[in-house]
């Protein structure tokens, strides 16, 4: 068995504070930046949108904190836990001022949103505090921080989706990117924090999503990943024709950008995800057979109080539809423990529609009260923590095991990969994806191939993170 760290330790091991290597070119700025970001994509992503800003600024990137003069850290609100690392961090990087006056230190993202001037007047933590709505601000707001001045901007907007501003990409392998799709989110999900910290839904026009598709190809990237908190609502209403562009036709559009092109999204919200996606999905080679669909708890009664407005039925019922439509489709899911009221009972249905929906893959957490949200208002958070921490060794424990389960499946199976660079362990071998987002590592094999290059990998054999394969001739 597992222990919960380890598991936890694996889930953020990309995703926690990191930092990025400067891009050729960026050596000639006199003056640094440092960005270190937390949280899910959507932030990841908006740490390109702000390297872009800054650049414009003559500011390079730097890996080193120490001699950066500006850092940032880009913060995510979902879970107390990530909160309290933030402020270890920017804790440290006050320290570094004392040997670099001048130096700024700027919290970014949506623990900023959150707490607001709170960062500046109870804690002097750091100069600037600024939001995610609020990043073109940020050269006028650096101005005011060197000048001495409270720099502040939490503005969220109701149009703001950044789709002029085109992403630095930051720590990229060259073969995969984010595109942004939408921001915000609508949804009232009880236990979270997202609606308060990103404000109103709002979706990104779908001509600078479909340029910014095909630059990236035109630059060698072989695969995007469309970003939205709940990208089934994407909804653009074209003011030229009058005509509403869905996801599932965004979707189409961005496909079409060329058949070499795999497209991915995330995340798919059970309620919202249509016959028309998974339709598209099936229709096009190139959008991968792998949805993001977080089930979050598998007691209709739960459910009903988080909000999510399906039942354990509903899910169940989609889930099928997925299968029907895309039988080879990859499945992933979050889930939370120890929600508000949560008994043996719910949480045994939860089990039970892990094993039902087969997931590949998953997130799993124990509920953490969130300050402001209606979980945190309406009702008490009566599950105490050990009994939070069991459920979720039991959510980890059945997790592995659906894991390990779903790659024995796929052995003596041939899947067409993606070739995202060497294997973390050899050089000898590479590392890429298949179609349902699961890694295979196999032999170079001494041929000519580089990374964003498909080959076909026979699988042979796996444990529960990952497939071991051979390349095998191409198939029809
Ligand atoms: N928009 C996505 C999720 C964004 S947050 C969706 O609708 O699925 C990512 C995950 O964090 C959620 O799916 C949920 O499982 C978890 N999460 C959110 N708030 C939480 C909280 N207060 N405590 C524990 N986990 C939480
Ligand atoms: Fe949060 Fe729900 Fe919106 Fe996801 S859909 S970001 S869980 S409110
Ligand atoms: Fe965290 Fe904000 Fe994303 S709270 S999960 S960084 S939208």
């Amino acid at each position: 068995m597992e222990t919960l760290e380890l598991q936890n330790k694996q889930i953020n091991e990309l995703r926690q504070g990191e930092a990025y290597e400067p891009l050729p070119g960026e050596q000639q700025y006199s003056k640094k930046f440092y960005i270190e970001s937390y949280g899910c994509q959507m932030n990841f992503s908006d740490s390109e949108i702000v390297a872009s800003i800054l650049n414009k600024e003559g500011f390079g990137a730097t890996r080193n904190a120490e001699e950066a003069d500006l850092i940032f850290v880009n913060t995510c609100s979902i879970r107390e836990k990530a909160e309290q690392t933030v402020r270890k961090r920017l804790t440290e990087f006050k320290k570094y001022k004392t040997n670099r006056p001048g130096a700024l230190v700027g919290v970014l993202g949506c623990m900023a949103e959150r707490l607001k001037s709170k960062f500046l007047e109870e804690e002097k933590l750091v100069d600037l505090v600024v939001g995610p709505d609020a990043y073109r601000s940020l050269p006028a707001l650096v101005e005011e921080a060197q000048s001495g001045q409270k720099a502040i901007n939490v503005l969220l907007s109701r149009d703001e989706t950044y789709a002029d501003i085109s992403p630095v990409r930051l720590n990229s392998n060259g073969v995969t990117a984010f595109i942004s799709i939408m921001r915000g989110c609508n949804n009232m999900c009880t236990f979270c924090v997202v609606p308060f910290t990103r404000g109103r839904e709002r979706s990104r026009e779908p001509k600078s999503i479909v340029a910014e598709a095909e630059d990236l190809f035109s630059r060698g990237f072989k695969e995007v990943t469309l970003l939205g908190q709940n990208v089934d609502s994407y909804n653009f209403i074209q003011e030229e024709t009058g005509q509403t562009i869905t996801f599932a036709r965004l979707l189409e559009l961005v496909a079409q950008v060329s058949p070499e092109l795999r497209v991915r999204f995330s995340t798919s919200h059970p309620k919202d995800i249509t016959e028309d996606v998974l339709l598209t999905m099936a229709r096009y080679e190139n959008i991968c057979n792998y949805i993001h669909l977080p089930v979050q708890s598998g007691s209709s009664r739960i459910l009903q109080l988080m909000n999510r407005t399906y039942t354990r039925e509903w899910y169940m019922s989609k889930v099928d539809q997925i299968r029907r439509i895309i039988p080879e489709c990859g499945i992933s899911s979050d889930m939370i423990a120890g929600f508000c009221t949560e008994t043996d009972q719910d949480h045994e249905d939860t089990l039970s529609i892990m094993r039902y929906s087969q997931y590949d893959y998953a997130y799993m957490f124990y509920y953490s009260e969130r300050p402001g949200t209606l979980a945190a208002r309406r009702f008490e958070d009566d599950v105490p923590l050990e009994t939070k921490k069991r459920r979720l060794q039991e959510i980890v424990d059945l997790q592995y095991e659906l894991s390990f389960e779903s790659n024995k499946k796929d052995v003596g199976k041939t899947y067409k990969v993606l070739i995202e660079g060497e294997s973390k362990k050899s050089e000898q071998q590479w590392m890429g994806r298949n179609s349902q987002n699961k890694v295979i590592v196999f032999p170079k094999n001494d041929q000519d191939l580089q990374k964003g290059d498909y080959v076909w990998v026979k699988v042979e054999e796996c444990n529960k993170a990952t497939l071991k394969g051979q390349m095998v001739p191409a198939m029809a």
